[in-house]
């Protein structure tokens, strides 16, 4: 299995409204910190939660992981300090 890259060490705050989003757990996707398909071409098709489905119940900003190894995914635990 591939392991994600880490394209950032940090979160990605964005700002967003009630609804589904697709959040990129592979870190391929050139639209973080969603998902944009590229995890197909990256060895990652059909694995399970990438990316990751995300319901999001309360508009406002989140803390979307961009290092792609929080322990709370989709959003940032921090561990991108550890990298
Ligand atoms: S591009 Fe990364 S999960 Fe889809």
């Amino acid at each position: 299995m591939p392991e994600p890259k880490v394209a950032q060490k940090g979160l990605y705050v964005k700002e967003v409204a009630v609804g589904t989003y697709y959040w990129c757990a592979c870190d391929h996707s050139n639209s973080q910190p969603s998902c944009d398909g590229a995890h197909k071409a990256a060895g990652f098709g059909g694995m399970p939660n990438i990316p990751m489905r995300v319901e999001v119940r309360e508009a406002g900003p989140k803390p979307w992981c961009g290092c792609k190894h929080t322990k709370t995914p989709p959003y940032c635990d921090g561990t991108h300090a550890t990298l």
